[in-house]
Formats: C-alpha cells, sequence, structure tokens
C-alpha cells in the first residue's frame, strides 16, 4: 500500500535553516512560527474548539532532509558519536520522514495559528493538527530509556558589545521596539546555549573546543554568529541576512 498526503498548511519559523534549530520544542521556549493553513482548503472550520488548547501536536515532513538512504541506525547527538536504532530516536532522517511536535499554542487569527516553542524551520509542510490532551498525553512517570542517562545540558552564552549593538542598530532601523531586543536576546541565548554543533565539531574533556571556526545560523531576520570560549559561547556578529 501506498499513501499520498497533501499539506494542510506550512510553516512560517523564526528557525530559517536546519543548524541551530532546537532538536526538540520547548527548549527555547521563545522560539516562535506560524502556521498558515492554505487558504484553498477552507480549513477554518475545522479550527473551531481548538482555541481551548494550550498545546497541539504538529504531525509534519522533514521535508530539508538532504540524506539519500535511510540508515538502521543513527548517531544522535546525545549520544556523542555512539550508534542506537532510529526507532528509538527522534531523528529527522528515518523510513518515512514524518516529524511530531508538541508546540505550545498562543492564539488564532482566521487561517494563521500562532505557536511557541517550535522545533521547526521555515517552510515545513504540516499534514495534520491534533490537541494535545494532558489526561491522555502526559505520562509524569514514563522512561526516557537512553536518553535519560544524557540529559541536554545548557552552556554559558554572552555578547560581544559589537553585536549586541549591531542588533540594537537594526531592529530600530526595522522599526521594532525594546520588547523585542530582550526577547530576541533571550531566545539567542536559549537557542545557543544547547549547542548546536554535530558531534563532530565538539571536542574532548581533554581538548573542549578543538575548531576554532565560528559557527552561524539564521534567526529571524538576523544572521547569528559564535564561538565557543572557555567558559560556554560568545556571540560575536549579529547582522541581517534579509536587508
Ligand atoms: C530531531 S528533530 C525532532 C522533530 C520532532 N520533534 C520529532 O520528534 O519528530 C528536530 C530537528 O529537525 C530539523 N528540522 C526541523 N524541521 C525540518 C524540516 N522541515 N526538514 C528537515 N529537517 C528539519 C532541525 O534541525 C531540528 O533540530
Amino acid at each position: 500500500m501506498q499513501f499520498q498526503f497533501t499539506p494542510i498548511g506550512y510553516i512560517h519559523s523564526c528557525y530559517k535553516d536546519r543548524f541551530g534549530t532546537p532538536r526538540q520544542p520547548h527548549l527555547a521556549p521563545d522560539s516562535w512560527a506560524v502556521l498558515k493553513l492554505r487558504p484553498e482548503f477552507n480549513l477554518r472550520e475545522a479550527l473551531d474548539g481548538l482555541e481551548g488548547f494550550s498545546h497541539l501536536w504538529l504531525i509534519f515532513v522533514f521535508h530539508r532532509n538532504t540524506n539519500r538512504t535511510v540508515k538502521a541506525k543513527v548517531h544522535p547527538p546525545r549520544l556523542g558519536g555512539a550508534k542506537i536504532g532510529v526507532f528509538s530516536t527522534r531523528s529527522p532522517h528515518r523510513p518515512n520522514p514524518i516529524g511530531l511536535s508538541a508546540v505550545r499554542l498562543e492564539r488564532i487569527e482566521g487561517n494563521e495559528l500562532f505557536l511557541s516553542g517550535v522545533d521547526l524551520i521555515e517552510g515545513t509542510p504540516v499534514l495534520d493538527i491534533k490537541p494535545y490532551l494532558p489526561a491522555a498525553d502526559s505520562h509524569p512517570e514514563a522512561r526516557g530509556g537512553w536518553a535519560d542517562e544524557r540529559a541536554d545540558t545548557r552552556m554559558p552564552v554572552s555578547f560581544a558589545p559589537e553585536a549586541l549593538a549591531s542588533l540594537e542598530t537594526w531592529l530600530d532601523r526595522l522599526g521594532r521596539g525594546p520588547e523585542h531586543l530582550e526577547r530576541l536576546k533571550r531566545l539567542i541565548v536559549q537557542t545557543i546555549q544547547l549547542d548546536p554543533r554535530a558531534n563532530c565539531y565538539k571536542g574532548t574533556p581533554d581538548e573542549p573546543h578543538p575548531y576554532t571556526d565560528a559557527y552561524g545560523f539564521l534567526l529571524e531576520d538576523f544572521n547569528i554568529v559564535f564561538q565557543l570560549v572557555d567558559d560556554g559561547a560568545l556571540v560575536v556578529a549579529a547582522d541581517p541576512w534579509t536587508l
């Protein structure tokens, strides 16, 4: 049997590319996305009642995967290079490249759902929306397998004065107020402190930062560039990429 699905809508996200995007929802609570339902499908009535839910499940397609083959075992970032069966991971590289994220629903305006705490990139096609049911979906006693032993760590993040000045200048030119600056700074910290680098760029306890390169990712209107320093990460540049 084969199945063909049509996206009900597409994601407009603060994250523009795979690098930098958190590996799960809620890791960066200030992250945001708008799910724009396709107007031609007249789905507004399908949203009736959804506003009462604080969280949603999104079922989507990893449309920006670049792998050509699917492997039975993958290297999740938290396993530091070790391999494990793909079905015990949330890897995007799976036999059917379908993603599942529980995100916060902030509000609904017409055909648009405003979301936060996302791990989806710009343009992601969404196949379905389901309400998150706390009584059925939340299991505080659940075991987390290998992931329980590999809790996410957070590294300190600071800003070089030039990067901060650039953010301030450009947000001012874009007509965004001080609240936007504060939220964006929080979002940059939340994003980088998770250490988005691939395992191969991470060092060992003896040599924690073998690469001196800068790493960049696109967030909202900015190309955010950071480097690893002794005590964490330093944001060295934040220049607009949209202008
Ligand atoms: C590990 S997956 C988890 C996604 C979802 N929460 C799940 O469990 O199915 C999250 C990563 O997928 C990547 N990603 C997000 N949207 C994508 C898309 N549309 N196409 C390809 N990769 C995507 C980002 O790099 C992000 O860090």
